[in-house]
């Protein structure tokens, strides 16, 4: 507690954890490459230097504030100490930004333009070294990597994961996975998270939206997609939308657009998931299965569980995930002549908020009949990106809603884009009556966050004379947490969901870039709101997904929704 004067106004504080939150706090947006509220603080960038009023210079991300202190954040000397830090930057950067992923979103680039920098006097003496494209998920371009540590920072602290580490000294130090080995074969979970915090194109997504506009370009092809539910409150941040508004009318509209023959909503398979899910819960409670089930719709997750704790692989459910029963489904209809009589080849793509997405894709268990179910995975990144080269205009465009007759889903369905969704939708499915006031008792019951944002939320709720523990996670960390918790007996549950993304879906790792937690919850709000405006609030009050039980989906269930098998090697 005290007063600090910054650049000659008095500022009172209380509980921040450093000087920078202070100026921050009162208005003055410090520069910063390496600082990130969330991690641990590594004080590596000097972008956040003040000065004191005895000229001292130092970073006001490590330093804790003193009552009395009297700070300068703009001066002439430090605008010159930024500017040369910038330029010291740039000029071992790989200077490849027009054709850079992150042209036009990378933090070192509009630095430089805050900073007036229109020169760059030193040389690159840098190696050129190989791109890193091991992994399904993400592209490595280590000549970008400005040393922040964010990406070694988020994969050990919030992922619990640790992938990525300094190697080497000096001029000499590199982020790169153990032993220099390529990404894709060490235990990254393609949670994305990395390149998320990546200020530079030094991580990026992996793009397939080349192969996917062939497919929308041949006349022999029917393109079919499915939209996920986190990506209808985070795709409008990139048009200028509210954070948080639901888009998916206008982003089913603009795809319509672009070709795509049938646009189906993810929430229609998530009610699918939920159907078997919780049969499957019910059936491993009543008679003995293994406990507690770990859900399985977070392929970051099943990968992590399968790395890390593979003595508990059988508590995995065995449901695919809502973007694999979807395309099981959708392939399956178009495998029989009678709904495909001009016998075109059907490419399923999904649009999701999830880079691990595209690893989960190419799983050996993603396959029906030897053909893989979805052909190609594009982020939210990357649809962005698709609408915004055909020059529609998003602001504009007419909403439409998703084609039937998969594109109608419950409120349960759209809930599975946030942390403790999965689960609130199973108990909506096993405990009677739809009315407002069981939803809200529900939504009440400890599934969701409360006043304060909790990652890990632990409850139980009554169901047939017993009390089921349940525990809901987001984070991998907090996940290693939980699962080391339960492996030594310290913890029992009956259900486990974990979400590898901290909030869920929603701050997944091909969502425009949002690093900032607190700032999510417009984002899970959204998501609610979306809930709310549904007419059908559980899986099985879906008249669709009913009709689908009756007839097509009949003997068929355990090949479409169900995983043969469950790691991938
Ligand atoms: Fe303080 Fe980088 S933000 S050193």
């Amino acid at each position: 507690m005290g007063v600090i004067t910054i650049d000659g106004r008095k500022v009172n504080f209380t509980n921040e954890k450093n000087l920078l939150e202070i100026i921050r706090n009162a208005g003055i947006d410090l520069p910063t490459l390496c600082y990130q509220p969330e991690l641990s603080t590594f004080g590596a960038c000097r972008l956040c230097t003040v000065e004191d009023d005895r000229g001292r210079l130092f970073a006001s991300c490590s330093e804790e504030p003193r009552d009395g202190m009297v700070i300068l954040t703009n001066t002439d000397r430090l605008r010159k100490h930024r500017k040369l830090i910038i330029e010291l930057l740039l000029a071992a950067h790989c200077q490849t930004c027009l054709t850079c992923e992150k042209n036009g979103d990378c933090k070192l680039q509009s630095l430089a333009r805050r900073s007036g920098q229109t020169t760059i006097r030193f040389e690159n003496y840098k190696e050129m070294v190989p791109l890193d494209f091991s992994s399904p998920s993400i592209v490595r371009d280590p000549n970008k990597c400005i040393l922040c540590g964010n990406c070694v920072r988020v994969c050990a602290e919030l992922q619990g994961v640790g992938a990525l580490e300094f190697a080497n000294r000096g001029s000499e130090t590199m982020v790169m996975p153990a032993f220099d080995r390529e990404i894709g074969t060490t235990h990254c979970v393609n949670c994305g998270q990395c390149r998320v915090y990546c200020p530079t194109g030094a991580i990026s997504i992996v793009h397939n939206f080349t192969p996917v506009w062939a497919a929308l370009n041949d006349p022999n092809v029917r393109v079919v997609a499915q939209i996920a539910p986190a990506v209808r409150v985070a795709f409008g941040q990139a048009f200028g939308f509210r954070n948080g508004e639901n888009v998916i009318g206008k982003v089913v509209a603009a795809m319509h657009r672009m070709g795509f023959e049938e646009v189906y909503d993810t929430t229609f398979s998530a009610d699918l998931t939920i159907m078997e899910e919780a049969a499957e819960f019910v059936e491993r409670v009543e008679n003995g299965g293994k406990l507690p089930l770990l859900t399985s719709c977070c392929p970051a997750w099943v990968k992590f569980v399968g790395d890390n704790f593979p003595e508990f692989s059988d508590n995995v459910s065995t449901c695919r995930s809502p973007q694999g029963m979807m395309s099981a489904v959708v392939k399956e209809y178009y495998r029989d002549k009678k709904n495909n009589p001009d016998g075109r080849k059907t490419i399923m793509v999904s649009v999701m908020p999830c880079t691990a997405k595209k690893m989960e894709a190419k799983r050996p268990n993603s396959f029906t009949e030897g053909e893989q179910d979805t052909d190609f995975v594009l982020t939210t990144k990357e649809m962005v990106d698709m609408v915004l080269s055909t020059g529609v205009d998003f602001d504009a465009i007419e909403p439409e809603a998703p084609d039937i007759p998969f594109g109608f889903g419950s409120g349960g369905g759209v809930i599975f884009g946030v942390s403790g969704g999965v689960t609130e939708a199973v108990i909506r499915r096993l405990v009677p009556g739809n009315d407002q006031h069981t939803m809200n008792e529900i939504a009440e019951s400890g599934v969701r966050d409360g006043e304060e944002e909790t990652f890990i939320r632990e409850f139980t709720i009554p169901y047939n004379g017993m009390d089921v523990k349940i525990c809901v996670a987001s984070g991998l960390a907090n996940a290693r947490k939980i699962m080391e918790q339960v492996k030594s007996g310290e913890k029992e549950y009956h259900l486990i969901e974990i979400m590898a993304c901290r909030r869920g879906c929603i701050m997944g790792g091909g969502q425009p870039r949002l690093t900032n937690v607190k700032k999510s919850v417009v984002r899970r709000d959204g998501i609610y709101a979306a809930d709310k405006e549904t007419v059908v609030k559980k899986c099985n009050e879906n008249p669709m997904v009913l009709s689908l039980y009756d007839g097509f989906l009949k003997n068929r269930e355990h090949k479409l929704l169900h995983n043969p098998m469950f790691f991938a090697k």
